[in-house]
């Protein structure tokens, strides 16, 4: 049995990546792609082919952003403003998509908030917006894509299924997560609502699945990452891989999740969270 180099220790970095144009010529919308995951995940398409709707609600110079890093691969990027939570303005995005690319092959559902409280000072405004975004956006977006995918059908030339989508969840869809109930149970009820989806749709070839991160670097977790001893609690205490997430970790394995490499994975959950969902507290014995 080899020995445990003391010295050893783990990488911060995320390590080196190669990239497979495995989503050529396939046109994705992305949901809050203007900061965190969901700019990560728009870049990581448009570097696997794919062109991409730009959504995002409030930050333009964002979006804009994201859209010339798509548009550095090559890649037809398209800007459009939409609150998910808002059904006139879900319809027109996918109308705007419609129009603009002909089709839609890939819905990256991922819009989502953080308004936090204690539970008994909780008001029903905070539970509302939370659960307008982060659940209610996810279900209108879904919706939209079924539509326009079965009226599209399935060709062969472009994917093995007729559509995917991919649901963006958190490790809080089955971690409690105090002071930020509205958020666990918008993301606990995304959970059942992309395996609802995923059984009804399953026939028709549309692919449905979730990617729930951990901790990544995004602008929601620059606060809670600011401080060295925040940082360190971190990971120490929830985070047994001992680094932080990064968006490209989560838009690698986005990518593989809506590409045919995928092709028989449907209905299932993909935690990309250093194994922090696997109670690391017990580690050293319960
Ligand atoms: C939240 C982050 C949090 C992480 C792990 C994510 O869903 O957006 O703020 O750090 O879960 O707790």
């Amino acid at each position: 049995m080899a020995e445990t180099n003391p010295s050893y220790s783990p990488p911060n970095e995320a390590p080196d990546r190669v990239i497979h144009r495995v989503l050529e010529g396939q046109k994705a919308l992305v949901t809050g792609a203007s900061k965190g995951l969901g700019a990560g995940i728009a870049v990581a398409l448009a570097e696997a082919g794919c062109d991409v709707l730009v959504n995002y609600s409030s930050d333009r110079g964002g979006a804009e952003d994201t859209a010339a890093k798509v548009a550095s691969f090559g890649k037809a990027a398209y800007i459009h403003k939409a609150d998910v939570s808002r059904e006139e303005e879900v319809l027109g995005m996918f109308g705007a998509m419609r129009e603009r690319f002909g089709r839609i092959d890939i819905l990256i559902d991922n819009s989502g908030i953080q308004v936090n409280a204690p539970f008994d000072e909780m008001t029903l405004d905070q539970w509302n917006a939370v659960i307008g975004i982060n659940l209610t956006g996810q279900f209108l977006c879904a919706r939209e894509a079924v539509r326009a995918f079965k009226s599209q059908g399935i060709d062969p030339g472009i994917s093995s299924s007729m559509g995917k989508i991919l649901h963006i969840s958190s490790v809080h869809d089955v971690i409690p997560w105090a002071g930020h109930v509205n958020y666990a149970a918008a993301k606990g009820g995304v959970m059942l609502l992309m395996k609802s989806i995923a059984q009804e749709v399953a026939p028709l070839r549309i692919r449905v699945n979730s990617l729930s991160p951990g901790a990544i670097r995004t602008p929601m977790n620059v606060e809670k990452l600011g401080s060295p001893e925040d940082y360190k609690r971190i990971l120490l205490d929830h985070i047994p891989n001992r680094r932080i997430g990064e968006p490209e970790d989560v838009g690698r394995a986005a990518v593989w999740l809506v590409s045919d490499d995928s092709d028989y994975v449907h209905g299932a959950t993909l935690y990309i969270d250093g194994g922090m969902t696997l109670y690391p507290e017990f580690a050293s014995g319960g």
